[in-house]
């Protein structure tokens, strides 16, 4: 064969192949029918966006990132970002918007990504925010009485390119996913739309950030096993949950990955048995039209609970819950504690349901 030849079927076969890959990302022939472990309602005081949630077992509490915009920046001057509490013992499904103290400008606040630090009872949250022009982690303590958040520092570091998500590990530690390259709009597009691995995963120290993970496809959220054993990133796009050895250095391993055929958002590792939760996106074409335009268009939400066999080896998946948008549009976390579930949304509400029965969901 000429060398003509062997060129044109080369870029006939690449063609083909991200046609079909395309193809399986917009889940055209996908539905979702609704289904729910008990009562469900919608919590009071979030209307757009409850993107990741942190459970803090000791307080029994979860802290609420509200306000992410995406690539729609008209959303920035509408919506107003902060970080809202969610009492479980309470029962009053409401989530109160946290005040902050302290020299923090809180205009441009797109809260993203959360995670938590607890050392004797004193909780430093760290929280993923794009002010225009940059990306940043902001650090906050919770005052319990006062109910508010004071203002500690901000952390920058050139390799939060594309920060998404981040999992503290120690205090002023953590590893944090950068989801793409390219943050232009369009370019961004393209990124996604062709799959190329263009995001990376990157360790923090308390002094400066070190790559763990280069050429990821969509690293998005990122959680770490209660006792710092494993490491799991979810990747929307590869419709998988990336498992990783985790030594005492923090240095990782891949160990193995965990399919879902549905596009993982952010995780949430129940303390008490090591159960994964995730928010889900099923169907890719909707998910895509929502994070266009979040408040005309719905997106199905669903949430996965993965339980790991003996040394992470084999799983169970099962469903907790799902809806076709209706109720909830665009499901990106779930958590769990004491037969409550609380189910985030990208740009949406929350809802919490009751679950009656947790040992068959
Ligand atoms: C949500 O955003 C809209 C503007 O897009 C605003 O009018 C509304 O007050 C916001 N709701 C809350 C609870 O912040
Ligand atoms: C964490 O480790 C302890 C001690 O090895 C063990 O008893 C516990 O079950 C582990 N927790 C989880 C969630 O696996």
């Amino acid at each position: 064969m000429g060398l003509k030849k062997v060129i044109t079927w080369v870029i006939l076969a690449l063609g083909c192949s991200t046609f079909i890959k395309i193809l399986l990302m917009l889940d055209l022939n996908k539905r979702v029918y609704n289904h729910v472990p008990g009562p469900c309602r919608i919590v009071e005081g979030i209307e757009n966006g409850s993107e990741d949630i942190e459970f803090v077992p000791e307080l029994g509490v979860a802290f609420i990132t509200s306000g992410v915009i995406s690539m729609v920046e008209e959303r920035r001057a509408s919506v107003k970002g902060g970080i809202f509490l969610y009492d479980f013992a309470r029962r009053d499904f409401k989530a109160i918007r946290l005040p902050i103290d302290g020299d923090f400008d809180q205009t441009f606040f797109t809260p993203h990504g959360i995670s938590a630090f607890v050392s004797k009872k004193r909780i430093t949250l760290y929280v993923i925010n794009h002010p225009p022009g940059g990306h940043t982690v902001e650090v906050f303590t919770f005052n319990k009485e006062k109910r508010s958040l004071t203002f500690v520092k901000t952390i920058f570091d050139p390799l939060f390119t594309c920060p998404n998500d981040l999992a503290v590990v120690g205090a002023d530690r953590f590893f944090i996913t950068n989801y793409c390259y390219f943050v232009n709009k369009w370019l961004n597009q393209l990124e996604l739309a062709l799959q190329l691995n263009l995001g990376s995963v990157v360790y923090y120290d308390g002094k400066k950030a070190t790559t763990v993970e280069s050429w990821s496809l969509t690293p998005n959220g990122i959680s770490v096993h209660p006792n710092l054993t494993y490491l799991y990133i979810a990747s929307p796009l590869g419709e998988v949950i990336k498992v990783y050895k985790l030594a005492k250095d923090m240095s990782i391993e891949k160990h193995t990955e965990v399919s879902l055929l549905s596009s993982p958002d952010n995780m949430f590792i129940d303390r008490k048995n090591g159960d994964i939760w995730v928010g889900c996106h099923p169907v890719g074409y909707e998910v895509i039209r929502h994070v266009d335009d979040p408040d005309n268009i719905r997106s199905s939400s669903q949430v996965l609970k993965i339980r790991m066999q003996e040394g992470h080896k084999s799983w169970v998946i099962t469903e907790p819950y799902a809806n076709d948008g209706a109720t909830i549009s665009g499901s990106s976390i779930a958590v769990y504690h004491e037969q409550q579930m609380l189910i985030g949304t990208m740009f949406h509400k929350l809802l919490q349901c009751d679950v009656i029965n947790p040992d068959i969901v």
